[in-house]
């Protein structure tokens, strides 16, 4: 039976990987490395850089393939993810049964964790759907909510109060509670500071967290939107693309 894992490598910092993932890694015959075009170019590169930083030895390969780009949402948000889903499928059966032999051991590494906000787990149970004779095992990584935390050296809840982590496109449907965003475009945050009920929160800001480009900016959101927004800019500049996450705190009675 071929094999296939799973492996959370951390927010970017290439420090973030377990001591799990070191030695899964050791094992994989072929890594799957995914091409989301040039701009993301330097993500692949990490990759690359820490499969040949941590494997201790030379009997291992990698390959590309390509991500196709999801179509622009407008509605019918459902159908184009499980198209798009479909499409990457048909990627994985591929690499899956042409690239690996049987009894090898292939590998995807997933930004973060693979639990959140990522969809390789999904695909993976399509391929499965399909009968592709395979098995799959999960290694979990520090994800870029761990790395804002740390950085902003912040427990992620109020004691005893819950958290939601949501996408920038959702932010703002029922936000009384303490609100992690993840894959903004700048936008939510943007609404964010000019929504009455939410530019008193106060706000943890990160991008490019665990790299040499790490930005942190925290305060109140009225106060420090522009230096964030300005620094988004600035990061989108030098990259191409900007990754960025923040945590938004409500502004509670008496607080
Ligand atoms: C597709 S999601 C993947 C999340 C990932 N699985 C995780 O565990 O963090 C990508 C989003 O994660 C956040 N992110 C990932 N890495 C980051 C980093 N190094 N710095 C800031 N935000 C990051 C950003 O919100 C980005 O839009």
């Amino acid at each position: 039976m071929r094999k296939v894992l799973v492996i959370g490598i951390g927010a970017g910092n290439p420090d973030h990987l377990t001591m799990q993932a070191v030695r899964a890694m050791a094992g994989v015959d072929v890594f799957f490395i995914p091409d989301k075009g040039a701009e993301k170019g330097s993500l692949r590169q990490v990759r690359e850089d820490i499969c040949a930083r941590v494997i201790p030895h030379s009997a291992w390969r990698s390959v590309g393939f390509s991500i196709p780009a999801r179509p622009k949402v407008q509605d019918g948000y459902r159908t184009i993810v499980d198209d798009w889903h479909e499409a990457i499928c048909d990627s994985y059966v591929r690499l899956i049964e042409t690239e690996l032999a049987e009894g090898q051991c292939g590998a995807f590494l997933v930004w973060g964790d693979p639990s959140l906000y990522d969809s390789t787990l999904r695909i993976l149970d399509r391929v499965l759907a399909r009968g592709v004779a395979v098995t799959y095992d999960v290694i979990p990584g520090i994800t870029s909510v761990q790395a804002l935390t740390a950085a902003h050296r912040i427990p992620l809840n109020r004691i005893g109060e819950p958290v939601l982590v949501t996408t920038g496109r959702k932010l703002g449907q029922g936000t009384q509670h303490d609100t992690v965003v993840m894959l903004d475009d700048g936008q939510a945050l943007q609404r964010a500071a000019a929504d009455p009920a939410l530019r008193e929160s106060y706000i943890y800001w990160g991008a490019c967290l665990g790299t040499g480009q790490e930005m942190l900016v925290q305060g109140r959101l009225c106060d420090v939107a522009a230096r964030i927004e300005a620094a988004r800019q600035a990061v989108r500049t030098t990259n191409g693309w900007v990754m960025d996450v923040f945590l938004l705190r409500p502004r509670t009675e008496g607080g």
